[in-house]
């Protein structure tokens, strides 16, 4: 690339040729695995200097799901008492640890297979929902980050306090998942109201809200991710890393719901 044109890029996108960048594509573009691919610069940002290509590939589109969730949605603030149930995957292991940064008391579930983790990385309670019913333990929380959904998300709405919400990324879409999320019209939130009509019913019953997030793309938060990795207030959890040639079997693994943390394809 001419040395003018490298000049007016970085100026243009605030990036110069080399960086080492990470984003989150939009969603239109989601569904292919590629060597290369184009994004809007706001989607991007520099990654994280103390990590390499593969972990930082763990951080998109997990960590932004949580930050957005706690943040933008549940609004943690120090003292919120927050119910992670299923934080021993790939969203979890990130909203556990952007929940304590935001000050939150924080209350997961987890098998044994994944109790060791989530304590590590701070989960104040910790419920084995392979021989306990949280439902019997968790009482009156402020907010719910459901990463399950089925039974868990049923459940969950009787454990939230009256005015709390329960935020979803494994539940039915509901008519702002359409709007906020999707920046689609009536037809689409019409759609979403009649697919979560229980839902927002149950929620409903215990005077609290149900909210199904999708996540969105955003430089800015990358931005803050790579801040919050680079002092290590959030360690990325990378379980297995797949060359592209096995991504096959990556797809096997992840499949198995088994996952610690987050599952990457290398694509070199
Ligand atoms: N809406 C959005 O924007 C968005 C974004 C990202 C992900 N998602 C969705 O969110 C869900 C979670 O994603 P993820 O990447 O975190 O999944 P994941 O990494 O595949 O989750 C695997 C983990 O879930 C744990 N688990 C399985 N069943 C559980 C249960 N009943 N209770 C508690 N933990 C349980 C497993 O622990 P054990 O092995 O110990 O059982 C395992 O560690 C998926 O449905 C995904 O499609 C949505």
């Amino acid at each position: 690339m001419p040395e003018r044109s490298k000049r007016s890029a970085a100026a243009w996108t605030g990036f110069a040729v080399g960086d080492r960048i990470y984003a989150r594509v939009a969603k239109d573009k989601l569904g292919a695995f590629a060597e290369y691919t184009t994004v809007p610069a706001e989607f991007a940002a520099a990654m994280p200097r103390s990590v390499d290509f593969d972990v930082a590939a763990g951080v998109q589109l997990a960590g932004l799901t949580a930050l957005q969730a706690l943040r933008d949605e549940l609004h943690v603030k120090p003292g919120s008492r927050i119910f992670i149930p299923g934080g021993a995957g790939g969203v979890g292991t990130f909203a556990i640890q952007i929940a304590k940064w935001m000050g939150a008391h924080v209350i997961t579930t987890a098998s044994p297979r994944g109790r060791a983790l989530v304590e590590r990385l701070g989960a104040d309670e910790v419920i084995d929902y392979t021989t306990q019913d949280f439902e019997k333990i968790v009482k009156d929380v402020d907010g719910v980050f459901d990463l399950v959904g089925g039974d868990t998300l049923w459940k969950s709405f009787r454990v939230v306090k009256r005015g709390g919400t329960v935020v979803s990324i494994a539940g039915m879409p509901e008519p702002s998942t359409a709007r906020k999320d999707l920046g689609r019209g009536l037809l689409l939130s019409a759609l979403f109201w009649i697919a979560s009509f229980r839902e927002r019913a149950a929620a409903r019953k215990q005077g609290a809200t149900y909210r199904f997030l999708f996540m969105h793309p955003s430089g800015a938060d990358l931005a803050l991710m790579s801040r919050l990795i680079d002092d290590k207030t959030v360690e990325p959890v990378i379980d297995r890393v797949f060359p592209f040639a096995q991504i096959a079997d990556a797809f096997a693994y992840l499949e198995t719901g088994r996952a610690k943390g987050k599952v990457v394809v290398q694509m070199r």
